[in-house]
């Protein structure tokens, strides 16, 4: 069945950069430097084609060590890989965009990123602190500049060609409208928390509507309580149909037709979450209406504020 089955290889087209964008996406927002570029090697290895950093994350250059190692290598091109990182939110203003893409493109050891992301909504405000506060300790926004204002300067980076495709992380149905409407190159890409805890299913049918890709971030639940990965509707599909449940869990998400990202810095669970194929459509249903509970791990859309970085990193 898995020598034969392709869901693991699939790839969802874009509107606009380079053209599909791989399903199964790796993430690290891993705390350990050393351990980000193990896992960054052992995912690529795997058979992971996409991975997905940030510069608020801190792992730009491990990252990028990683990714040359395996391209010396060989076996691997950098053009086999798609590459994702994100704009932090103290880099909103528009002249602040240009040089931190390039800084994080430098970390990366790339000269052209397949996606970039505006990692929050929220404009913090502008300079090297990426976690600027007043002394009560409340954070500082920047009320001088709009998405629409970051958008615009994003727009400039494809026109200059460095940069494929870009979008957006952390919004709200009623912000992506608000960017479609107003933009010359409309998201390819809306970046969001999403699980059977957290379907998104008005946000994933006005993407499909319009033609853009829902990629869902912790699609095993961050191992998180409650622990996704050991709600009963998971664990007994897992156990019907042979595969683990953080197998079934990314096989859902495919197949209702999202990307998205997992992270893990353990060897064998890369490969595990590597090894997805496909679920009957019958568990796809069971997942779909048999889970009712509502959780969201990550507050980060509430205010900006990293909901699974602590504070000082
Ligand atoms: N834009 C944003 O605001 C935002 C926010 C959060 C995340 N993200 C991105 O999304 C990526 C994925 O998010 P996430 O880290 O929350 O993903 P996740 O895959 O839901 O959670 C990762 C956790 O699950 C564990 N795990 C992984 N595979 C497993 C398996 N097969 N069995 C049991 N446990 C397993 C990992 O443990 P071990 O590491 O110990 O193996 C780790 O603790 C991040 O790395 C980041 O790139 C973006």
């Amino acid at each position: 069945m898995l020598a034969t089955d392709k869901l693991r290889y699939t790839k969802i087209p874009l509107n606009n950069g380079s053209g599909s964008i791989p399903a199964l996406g790796f993430g690290t927002l891993i705390p350990d430097p050393i351990a980000t570029r193990t896992a960054t090697k052992a995912a690529l290895e795997a058979g992971f084609r996409l991975i997905d950093t940030a510069e608020r994350y801190g792992t730009e250059k491990e990252v990028g060590e990683a990714m040359q190692e395996v391209f010396r290598n060989g076996k691997i091109k950098r053009e086999d890989v798609f590459v994702v990182t994100k704009l932090w939110n103290t880099n909103h203003r528009p002249e602040r965009v240009k040089p931190a893409f390039e800084a994080s493109l430098k970390k990366l050891q790339l000269d052209f990123l397949d996606l970039y992301l505006i990692h929050t909504p929220f404009a913090f405000q502008p300079g090297d602190d990426q976690d600027p506060r007043d002394t009560n300790g409340a954070v500082l926004y920047d009320k001088a500049v709009t998405l629409l204002d970051t958008w615009r300067a994003l727009e400039s980076l494809v026109d200059e060609g460095k940069c494929k495709a870009i979008g957006l992380s952390d919004v709200s149905l009623e912000q992506v409208k608000g960017i479609l409407d107003a933009a010359r190159i409309r998201p390819a890409v809306v970046h969001v928390e999403s699980h059977p805890y957290l379907p998104e299913w008005d946000l994933l049918n006005y993407c499909k509507r319009h033609g853009i890709v829902m990629q869902a971030f912790a699609a095993l639940g961050h191992s998180s309580e409650p622990r996704l990965l050991e709600d009963p509707v998971i664990t007994a599909i897992a156990r019907r149909v042979d595969k683990t449940p953080a197998q079934v869990l990314l096989a859902w998400a495919i197949q209702r037709g999202t990307a998205l990202l997992t992270s893990s810095k353990t060897p064998g669970r890369i490969k595990e979450n590597f090894e997805v194929s496909t679920i009957p459509e019958s568990a796809v249903l069971d997942i779909t209406d048999g889970i009712k509970s509502r959780v969201r791990f990550n507050a980060v859309v509430e205010t900006g504020v990293p909901g699974f970085i602590p504070r000082g990193r």
